[in-house]
C-alpha cells in the first residue's frame, strides 16, 4: 500500500509549495473521505483515500508523462539562470516540481520530447538496451548516396573512434533523410553525418517508440501520455 503525508499529497498534486499546502490544509479547504482535515502530517493513501480541495477531486497521479513539441532555441533542460528551458514551456495545467526532459534534443532541433517526473522510466528509454527506435527527419547540406545509407546500416565509426549502433536512413529527397536510431550519443545524428562531412541544417524528431508528435501540436505544445501509452515504450 502506498503511503503519503497530506502535506506532500497536495503540494505534488497541485503544483504548489509545500507552505502553500500547509496553508490550504489549515484553512480547511482539502478533505479525506469526506471529512475536513486540518492535520498536515496525516497519513493517506493516495490509490484509496478520496481527496479534495476546495470541493473539487484530486486524481492521482503519481508521475506524469507529458510530450512536448519542442522548438528550435529552447534548452533542453529543467533550468537554467539566462536561457529558456523546455520545462518552462509546459502549460500550468501539467507542471509539478522536479520535471525533466527524458535525455536531450540540440538547441536547434525540433520535434518529439518527452517530460516527465518518472526518474526510473527516464532511465529505461535512454538506456541503449531498451533499443527505443527514435525517427528524426533531417535537412542536409549536401546530397545523400548509396553508400552513406550501407554506412549507416553497418554502424557508423564517428570521428573520435565512437561505435555507433546500426541506423536505418532512407532518403527522402536528395537531401532529406530519415533516419532511425536506437541510442542517443551527444550530438549523435550531426556527428553521424558529419563522418561523410555533410551539415545538418534542420533535425526534427518524429517519434520515440510507437510515440508519435500529433499533427495538431504546435511548436511549444505539450499533451498529457496516457499511462497506458507509457507502459508500452518500455
Ligand atoms: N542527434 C543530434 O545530432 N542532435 C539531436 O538533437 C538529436 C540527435
Amino acid at each position: 500500500m502506498e503511503k503519503l503525508r497530506l502535506d506532500k499529497f497536495i503540494s505534488s498534486q497541485l503544483n504548489v509549495s509545500r507552505n502553500e499546502a500547509h496553508l490550504a490544509i489549515k484553512k480547511g479547504t482539502v478533505t479525506v473521505n469526506g471529512e475536513v482535515i486540518r492535520d498536515r502530517s496525516l497519513i493517506i493513501n493516495p490509490n484509496a483515500d478520496k481527496i479534495t480541495h476546495n470541493g473539487q477531486a484530486i486524481t492521482y497521479k503519481k508521475y506524469i508523462y507529458i510530450l512536448m513539441n519542442k522548438p528550435s532555441g529552447v534548452l533542453s533542460a529543467s533550468n537554467d539562470k539566462n536561457r529558456h528551458t523546455v520545462v518552462d514551456l509546459v502549460p500550468p495545467n501539467l507542471k509539478r516540481q522536479g520535471l525533466f526532459p527524458v535525455g536531450r534534443l540540440d538547441k536547434d532541433t525540433t520535434g518529439l520530447l518527452i517530460i516527465t517526473d518518472d526518474g526510473e522510466f527516464a532511465h529505461r528509454v535512454i538506456s541503449p538496451k531498451s533499443n527505443i527506435p527514435k525517427c528524426y527527419l533531417a535537412e542536409l547540406d549536401g546530397d545523400i548516396n548509396d553508400e552513406i545509407i550501407a554506412r549507416f546500416s553497418e554502424g557508423i565509426v564517428l570521428a573520435d573512434g565512437t561505435k555507433c549502433k546500426p541506423a536505418e536512413l532512407c532518403r527522402v529527397s536528395k537531401n532529406v533523410a530519415r533516419i532511425t536510431i536506437t541510442e542517443g550519443k551527444y550530438h549523435q545524428i550531426k556527428r553521424m553525418f558529419g563522418v561523410f562531412d555533410l551539415g545538418v541544417n534542420s533535425l526534427h524528431r518524429e517519434s520515440v517508440g510507437h510515440l508519435k508528435l500529433p499533427k495538431e501540436l504546435f511548436f511549444g505544445q505539450c499533451v498529457e501520455i496516457l499511462s497506458k501509452d507509457v507502459e508500452l515504450l518500455c
